[in-house]
């Protein structure tokens, strides 16, 4: 038998356990597992153990923590990443970081296969298997789940077969700092209020304080960089604003979701920091940003998530608007602040040297500097081809009459 290398992207659970050991039973292959820790709440030194009694030859932990605050969450909050204006994209972001290091380890072990546990129906499969394409073309693509089709009951019987353990787990969880993914059970009829039980990071509404509590986000260049007034690294930010906002029920999204491969599902969500983040830095854009690239970044901002979501995290597109991106996100600077209370977020001050808004401009009081005559004549230019339209298709027509007034009150000016 020839000697099968294989780099498996290993989480611990029924799907990926199953995996590790089919692929060693079926292919004679030798399995190299790596863990990829972007925040998910697990014990990963039992991951390694479970990793080598089932059979593992290497395993690798990765802790790609800070690297996925810097380098992706940072990217997202710039883009006020909302796919479908809901979801903060937490699964589909990590995935290219963690294609990124399954590739890394593959190259230093020689190993020709990439292997992980997805099934045929989400969008996470599109997002590997696009990842590990545009970085090792080489490598082959095994994706036991859905090429051996392998379901759920069979993977039960198997597992208990080889001392797998199975938990009794309904729900399908997807982990990381910037959010919590919660799939499967009772949430498939999107006509079910999700269960208290499915809710690991924020209160429920009626559980939450009844004294609301502001934080204080601080950015530059569009990235949030204190909280509180204290300057700290994103990453910390982010854990630190999970808390305080998953306290008072902040966070929760119930979204029926399009996916890339055509299916309509509901997905329930858990992201108190990105919540409050994106509404944070929106606002402040708001302040600091012309009208005109506020309107055109819009634009940019769904199209970036639509990227992301979609597995295309290589295609040129996505720097190309990062380009547009960075260069809008230069005068983002301030603070913002917002009041958490029972499961909101709330923008109530925000303020930045930078600001476009003048009070001089803005106010009814004495000290206006704002020339009201103006704006007469501007509103006659502003509108004048649809006026025009309006009256020729109506039939409006002007009549002497007023012109006749238009003339009288031009004498009393
Ligand atoms: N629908 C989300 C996405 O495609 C989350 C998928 C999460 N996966 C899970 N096993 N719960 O990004």
């Amino acid at each position: 038998m020839i000697n099968v290398r294989i780099v498996l992207a290993y989480s611990g659970g029924l799907d990926t356990s199953v995996i590790l050991k089919l692929m060693q039973e079926k292919l004679g292959a030798e399995v190299i597992t790596v863990t990829v820790d972007v925040g998910q709440k697990d014990d990963f030194e039992k991951i390694e153990e479970k990793a080598y009694k089932f059979g593992a030859v290497k395993h690798y932990y990765i802790d790609a923590k800070e690297e996925f605050a810097e380098n992706y969450v940072c990217k997202a909050i710039k883009a006020n990443a909302l796919y479908e204006n809901a979801y903060p994209l937490s699964t589909a972001l990590a995935r290219p970081l963690i294609v990124e290091k399954l590739v890394e380890v593959a190259k230093k072990e020689g190993a020709g296969i990439i292997a992980h546990g997805c099934t045929g129906k989400g969008n996470d499969q599109v997002r590997f298997n696009l990842g590990i394409k545009a970085l090792m073309p080489e490598a082959e693509i095994l994706q036991p789940v859905a090429e051996w089709n392998l379901t759920r009951d069979w993977e039960m019987e198997y597992a208990k077969k080889h001392g797998i353990p199975v938990s009794d787990k309904i729900y399908s969880i997807d982990e990381n700092i910037w959010g919590r993914s919660i799939e499967g059970g009772v949430l498939e009829d999107p006509s079910i209020e999700p269960p208290e039980e499915v809710f690991e990071w924020t209160v429920s509404i009626e559980k939450a304080p009844d004294k609301p509590e502001y934080v204080t986000i601080g950015f530059e260049n569009g990235v949030p960089v204190s909280l509180n007034g204290e300057k700290m690294k994103l990453l910390e930010l982010i854990l630190k604003l999970n808390e305080i906002a998953g306290k008072h029920g902040v966070g929760r999204i119930d979204h029926i979701e399009d996916r890339s491969v055509g299916i309509k599902s509901r997905e329930v969500y858990e992201a108190p920091a990105a919540v409050t983040l994106i509404k944070a830095h929106q606002d402040l854009e708001k302040l600091t940003l012309t009208k005109w690239v506020i309107e055109f970044k819009s634009i940019v901002d769904s199209k970036w998530s639509w990227l992301v979501y979609n597995g295309l995290w290589y295609e040129p597109l996505r720097l190309a608007l990062e380009g547009f991106i960075d260069e809008a996100e230069k005068a983002v600077n301030g603070e913002v602040t917002v009041k958490l209370w029972k499961g909101n977020a709330i923008v109530v001050g925000r303020k930045s040297d930078n600001a476009l808004y003048d009070v001089k401009m803005a106010t009814y009081e004495k000290f206006s500097t704002f020339d009201q005559k103006l704006a007469k004549g501007f509103i006659e230019l502003f509108g004048m081809q649809s006026v025009l339209a309006y009256n020729m298709l109506h039939g409006v027509h002007s009549t002497s009459n007023i012109s006749e007034i238009k003339e009288a009150i031009k004498t009393l000016e």
